[in-house]
Order: C-alpha cells, then sequence, then structure tokens
C-alpha cells in the first residue's frame, strides 16, 4: 500500500467531523494494517474522557498529552494508519515528527459537512457552548492552510465512507 513512500505509516488529519476515525478504520481494515486512534490512546492514557481533560485539566494538559501519544504511536515499528485529533497537526514538532514516520493524508471537507457531521455527537469541548458552525469557520481559515502543507489531499464528500476510502488509495 505505501510503496511509492519508504514511510510505513498513514496518517490521517483534518478537523472535527472530516471523518479521520472512519475512513481511518476502513482503510486499515482494507489495507491489512493495524488502525490506531490517537483521541482514544489519550483517553485511555488519562483514564478519562476528552471533555473531561479538557473540563479537568484544560486545553494545554490535553495538547502536551496529546502529543505525547502522537509520538508513542509514531515510534511503534508495525505499519500502521493513524487517526489524530483535529488540533495534532498544528503542533509544529508533531508535523515535523509525522512527516519524518508517515504519509500525512488531510481530509478535506465543506463547512456543511463539517457542521452536519459534529451535530451528531457531543464529545467535543471546541464546539460546545458556541455556535459550531461558526467555531468550524473559523478553524477552517487558521487551520486548512496548515493542513494543506499534507502529503496528499483528499475530499472527503457526504456519502459511503468506502468512496473516500478509495480516493485515498488511489491517491497513496
Ligand atoms: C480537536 C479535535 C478533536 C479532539 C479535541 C480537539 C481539535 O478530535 O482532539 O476535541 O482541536 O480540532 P476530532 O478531530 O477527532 O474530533
Amino acid at each position: 500500500l505505501l510503496k511509492r513512500s519508504k514511510r510505513d505509516k498513514i496518517v490521517l488529519v483534518g478537523l472535527m467531523g472530516a471523518g479521520k476515525s472512519c475512513v481511518g478504520r476502513r482503510l486499515a481494515t482494507r489495507s491489512g494494517l493495524a488502525f490506531l486512534d490517537a483521541d482514544s490512546e489519550i483517553e485511555t492514557a488519562a483514564g478519562c474522557s476528552i471533555p473531561e481533560i479538557f473540563a479537568r485539566d484544560g486545553e494545554e494538559a490535553f495538547r502536551a498529552g496529546e502529543r505525547r501519544v502522537i509520538t508513542r504511536l509514531l515510534k511503534n515499528p508495525e505499519p500502521a494508519v493513524i487517526a489524530t485529533g483535529g488540533g495534532a497537526y498544528m503542533n509544529p514538532e508533531t508535523r515535523a515528527e509525522i512527516r519524518r514516520h508517515a504519509l500525512a493524508v488531510w481530509l478535506r471537507a465543506e463547512l456543511d459537512v463539517l457542521v452536519r457531521r459534529t451535530a451528531k455527537r457531543d464529545n467535543r469541548p471546541l464546539l460546545k457552548n458556541s455556535n459550531p458552525r461558526q467555531v468550524l469557520a473559523e478553524l477552517i481559515e487558521t487551520r486548512y492552510p496548515v493542513y494543506a502543507e499534507a502529503d496528499i489531499t483528499v475530499e472527503s464528500r457526504e456519502g459511503p465512507i468506502d468512496t473516500t476510502v478509495d480516493d485515498v488509495i488511489a491517491a497513496l
């Protein structure tokens, strides 16, 4: 799968609602790779949920934990697909590390798609107590230029997940 690259991991980056976890899990199954979800790993390491980490320790502590977990996942010798939380790629050191060990795939999605997909679950502290559309629009402004540094960009449209997975595989 990763023949074009000496790197043996695929890291999915992109905003909340881009489909990183769903696409990542399916991509891993279809390509016979392990699947790792950075957000879940952070929750396991902390022993509580991401909203709880934000509420109890604050965003800065969450970002420090996120950084440690991604370093650990990238050092794991097993080839894998790794889904990251939307903010992970914004850290320059994390970004450099991802570039060294993995092929970064940006799942790009339109604002409307992100708004619809994130409305379904209430597990995102950045979208709580605010207008999700406005927050997501601001994050598009600040983060899309950085996500655009990924090795590959794939549009995450509404519809069957396998279509997006097909597009990722075709782009590798
Ligand atoms: C965040 C995205 C979330 C999670 C945390 C912060 C972000 O992950 O890491 O709530 O800063 O964009 P998902 O992108 O998987 O929702």
